[in-house]
């Protein structure tokens, strides 16, 4: 362990303090996260100490009335426990879970059922022991190269976290295993609320789930990420109920934009990418407009852009070509098929998710009602 101590302060305490013991206000110790350190502010022995993230095994935290016991056992074998008030604790829990992997997810969960088989493991729905709470493990093998990508996305996004887009709460490295824990979506995917309700899905509420899709995208490419698999399966509803409730999920082929290597690789899923990727030409964010406009047109319309009777590489040879056959029966508003055509363009004439969220199909029609009622209310007003 690294415990860089500052000038004229006391020897460290290394051993660990009953947590049953009362706690007075001088026992609390104020926090401050750095990228690869924690500073602690000692209040009570008038100490701080500088831990080495690197050092930690495992940290606990529990929660009390209005503190935060906190136990950080190191690899050296001993351990340190800290109280914080619960301001501190929380920023202190949300910085530090995000860089520091665990390696007892069954201690800390029960395994309640398999949501999906994957491919490199399983997807399941848990429950964290300390408060029943529930959550999805996704399970994978390490081994493969993706897997440290998904990684280091997953904990940028979990730093810069947004309504729209899944965060981890928790990581962990278990034998062979790197175990990602989410919150429980549990209105479905895209795909399920489709097959389930497409005939309710009325234009209103297909408008409220593409804006913040864009809006979740939005912040996902501002943060310099492609997530390079935008499709029904890997969008969320957080509750069946509310459809603004929208949660990009999955990065596992997700890479970051200015790693120019990984920006000629093929992947995603056939019916969903870009002419360019199959084209093997260098691409950019906007693979995952021409994604999101297949998923654009199953929420318009309940069906692909490609035919279901066409096979993998029927789909393939059309996407290279970037034809593609809009169902105009079911796409009839013409705001909704000049954003899906802008979507659908050639990389360089695509728009972005900028110009995606301002184009007029997103203009409130009740905003123009609304204008018009003042309108005729201030023409019955009184001037006196
Ligand atoms: N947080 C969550 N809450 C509820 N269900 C989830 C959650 N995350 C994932 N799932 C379910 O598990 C499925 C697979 O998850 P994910 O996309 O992360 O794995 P994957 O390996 O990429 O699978 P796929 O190859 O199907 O895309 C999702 O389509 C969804 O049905
Ligand atoms: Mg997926």
């Amino acid at each position: 362990m690294k415990i860089t101590e500052f000038s004229n302060l006391e020897q460290s305490q290394t051993d660990s303090r009953p947590s049953t013991r009362p706690i007075s206000a001088s026992d609390i110790s104020c926090l401050k996260i750095g990228k690869n350190k924690i500073e602690i502010l000692e209040k009570k022995y008038n100490k701080m100490l500088t831990i080495n993230i690197d050092d930690i095994k495992l940290m606990t935290w529990i929660k009390h009335e209005d503190t935060y016991e906190v136990t950080f056992e190191y690899k050296q074998k001993f351990q340190d426990k800290f109280f914080f008030d619960l301001l501190s604790g929380r920023l202190g829990h949300r910085a530090l879970i995000t860089q520091i992997a665990q390696d007892n997810f069954n201690y800390n969960y029960q395994r309640l059922e398999t949501i999906k088989k994957i491919q490199n493991g399983e997807i399941i729905k848990c429950r964290k022991r300390e408060n029943n709470e529930i959550f999805v493990a996704k399970i994978q093998r390490i081994n493969h190269f993706l897997i440290e990508r998904e990684l280091q996305i997953n904990l940028h996004i979990a730093q810069n976290p947004h309504e729209n887009v899944a965060s981890i709460v928790e990581y962990y490295f278990e034998n062979d295993q790197i175990i990602f824990i989410y919150p429980y979506f549990s209105g479905g995917t895209l795909n399920q609320l489709v097959n389930s309700n497409y005939k309710d899905l009325s234009k209103i509420k297909v408008k409220t789930i593409m804006k913040k899709i864009f809006s979740g995208l939005n912040h996902i490419h501002s943060l310099g990420i492609i997530h390079r698999d935008i499709k029904m399966d890997n969008i969320m509803l957080e509750d069946i109920n509310d459809h603004k409730s929208i949660r990009i999920i999955d990065f596992g082929f997700s890479a970051f934009k200015d790693n120019l290597n990984y920006l000629c690789e093929k992947c995603g899923t056939i019916g969903y990418f870009a002419p360019e990727i199959i084209n093997g030409q260098f691409y950019n964010q906007k693979c995952d407009i021409y994604s999101l406009a297949q998923v654009f047109h199953m929420l318009l319309t309940g069906n692909p852009m490609f035919d279901r009777n066409l096979n993998r590489q029927q789909i393939i040879r059309l996407s290279k070509n970037n034809l593609f056959a809009i169902d105009y029966k079911n796409v009839k508003e013409s705001k909704a098929q000049q954003l899906l055509f802008k979507m659908l363009d050639f990389q360089d004439k695509r728009y972005d998710v900028l110009q995606c969220l301002e184009h007029p199909f997103f203009f409130k029609t009740e905003n123009l009602e609304s204008k018009i009622k003042s309108v005729e209310t201030l023409k019955f007003k009184s001037p006196f």
